[in-house]
């Protein structure tokens, strides 16, 4: 058997906007494969576009022997999708909605069972909009497990929980591993693709930076990378926030080398993000390859 999801130089652009940027990797099967980035990177897009929610603008895209865009109800029937917000009726009950969702599968799981593999089983006859924010998410992954997929999208499956929340969520993909299942699930959070995931692929603006086992990764990054940007007129060096390494000047580009190119850049976009900021021309480079974000 070969890989459930494999893509190829996948492009999405929104008029101006790269949000996908020639990303090419793949997924074996069984394999729980993390894409880690930080807001804005792709991963979203990414994610719906394998869904087959979104069209890719070009690139090559197969998963589970489909093309998402065509494979229509046999291939939707063949995985689970966790939005990021589901958004279903709070005077439901998580049975209620189990039963309603397993309906439209032709293979399914009992409810009882994805009640219980979830840890909702207190919580299953009362409405929707008493859950605390942790237990719907864990029914939106219920919804999203009760057709019995193969394949598990889960887009950032743990963002706002409480460390208590998350540690059961955590627990809960460990069980889905131990199901077989391929899990395909995006994070902001660095450590817990390195808890979850057999592979991790780092997403930057649209692109790989970086792939690898969890300890590779961290070999990777430990033979120091260059993180290169650019900063418009009117901001100031000083107003960007401490990368873990020294910026020094290159011509119009300020450039830093660090053993933890993911953390820099997670803080670094961050930053640009919140105060609004274009980094243009900015690079990632590492020994063994060298990716640049055009903009
Ligand atoms: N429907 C859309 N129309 C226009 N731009 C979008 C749309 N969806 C996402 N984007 C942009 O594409 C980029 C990637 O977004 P997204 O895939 O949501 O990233 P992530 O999930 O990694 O946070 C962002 O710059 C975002 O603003
Ligand atoms: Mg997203």
């Amino acid at each position: 058997m070969g890989y459930a999801i494999e893509v190829r130089d996948l492009h999405k652009h929104y008029g101006a906007t790269r949000a996908v940027d020639g990303l090419s990797f793949r997924v074996e099967s069984g394999e729980v494969f993390a894409l880690l980035g930080p807001n804005g990177a792709g991963k979203t897009t990414t994610v719906e576009i394998l869904e087959g929610h979104r069209r890719r603008t070009s690139g090559h895209v197969e998963v589970l022997g489909f093309d998402p865009e065509t494979g229509g109800r046999d291939y939707r029937e063949r995985i689970g999708i966790v939005l990021q917000d589901a958004g279903v009726d709070d005077d439901f009950t998580p049975r209620e909605l189990v039963r309603l969702y397993r309906g439209m599968y032709p293979r399914r799981l009992p409810v009882e069972e994805v009640i219980d593999l979830v840890g909702l089983a207190d919580k299953a006859d009362a409405k929707v909009k008493t859950l605390s924010g942790g237990q719907r998410r864990r029914l939106d992954l219920a919804l999203g497990l009760v057709g019995d997929p193969e394949l598990l999208f889960l887009d950032e499956p743990t963002t706002g929980f409480d460390p208590s929340a998350r540690r059961r969520a955590w627990d809960l993909v460990e069980n889905l591993r131990g199901l077989g299942k391929t899990v395909l699930l995006t994070t902001h959070y660095m450590d817990e693709a390195e808890h979850l995931a057999d592979r991790v692929g780092v997403v930057v603006a649209g692109r790989l930076v970086a792939l690898g086992a969890p300890g590779e990764l961290g070999g990777a990054a430990r033979t120091a990378s260059s993180i290169a940007f650019r900063l418009p007129p009117g901001v100031a060096v000083s107003e960007v926030p401490d990368l873990g390494a020294g910026l020094r000047s290159q011509g119009e580009d300020w450039q830093l080398r660090t053993a933890e190119p993911t953390r820099a850049l997670e803080r670094l976009l961050g930053w640009a993000r919140a105060r609004e900021v274009v980094l243009s021309g900015l690079t990632v480079e590492r020994p063994s390859s060298r990716t640049s974000t055009s903009s």
